[in-house]
């Protein structure tokens, strides 16, 4: 039913330079596969196969990553190292590709009002592929999708988070509606931690109904004087039409130079080595 998912990928990556200088950050490698393709893996598994990227300059890794390199096939044709290339094969052969370009950074906000071209008029994913989640069911987006089958409202995914952290992070306040379901009621971008409705953090991972862009070209900037899409779905929130959802599984903050060593290490000893 929800067959999109957007990447927006423009941004520059400035923690990791100069690692980041002239490659894409969702490019960094967590062991021997790069963070983006854990993130499109993650939306394959949970149905949705049309993946579009909202790139900008200096990105152009992105795309060829996700398109066949004819002449490493033909060099490692039959040889043992094939198997290196499934995991990317599995994707390319199973996915297609759309690629739209943010010419200006003005926010996630804006980031996603560009990959409108892409969606049209119809619910889809949203997946900040810095947020490294790993689960071993169906995927936190196979989660959220579930619950949009019962809901067909926007969901955003949630963790709890020391109070101390609140401003890197949308937080979100809410009725509860069940085991860790909420209903937001208030949703505020990076606050201060005294500021901060509750502890509950936005994570990488939305599902929005395409009303979203309606909102966000009214939206003016706010926090860091970007296009937050926090402001736009406490827009929608306001007609009750904003589920947040505490997801199972583990999630890294790869944006950061600590919780990308942190995943290296646990994708290393739970997956790589096994
Ligand atoms: C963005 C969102 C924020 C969310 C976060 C999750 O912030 O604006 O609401 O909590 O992603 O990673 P960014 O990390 O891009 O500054």
């Amino acid at each position: 039913m929800i067959k999109k998912c957007l990447f927006p990928v423009a941004g520059y990556g400035t923690r990791f330079l100069p690692a980041t200088k002239s490659q894409p950050k969702e490019m960094l490698p967590i062991v021997n596969k790069p963070l983006v393709q854990y993130g499109v893996e993650e939306a394959l598994k949970a149905g949705l196969s049309d993946i579009g990227f909202v790139t900008g300059r200096g990105k152009r890794a992105i795309a060829d990553h996700f398109d066949i390199n004819y002449e490493l096939e033909h060099q490692i044709e039959g040889t043992g190292k094939e198997v290196y290339l499934e995991s990317i094969r599995e994707v390319i052969d199973k996915c297609t590709f759309t690629y739209t370009r943010q010419s200006e950074m003005k926010g996630l906000g804006h980031a996603i009002l560009t990959g409108k071209t892409m969606i049209g008029d119809e619910p889809f994913g949203v997946i900040l592929a810095d947020d490294l989640c790993f689960d071993d069911d169906e995927g936190v987006m196979g989660q959220m999708v579930n619950l949009y089958k019962q809901f067909r409202c926007s969901i955003v995914a949630i963790e709890e988070v020391p109070m101390e952290e609140t401003y890197k992070y949308g937080i979100v306040e809410g009725i509860n509606i069940k085991d860790g379901l909420f209903r937001v009621t208030n949703m505020v971008e990076k606050p201060k931690p005294e500021d901060a409705p509750s502890n509950l953090a936005v994570i990488g991972r939305y599902i929005l109904t395409p009303d979203i862009f309606d909102i966000l070209e009214k939206t003016p900037p706010g926090a860091n004087g970007e296009i937050q899409i926090t402001d736009a779905l406490m827009e929608q929130a306001k007609n009750g039409c904003v589920m947040a959802f505490k997801f199972r599984g583990k999630r890294f903050d790869c944006g950061s130079v600590d919780g990308y060593i942190d995943a290296t290490n646990y994708s290393y000893e739970n997956y790589y080595k096994k």
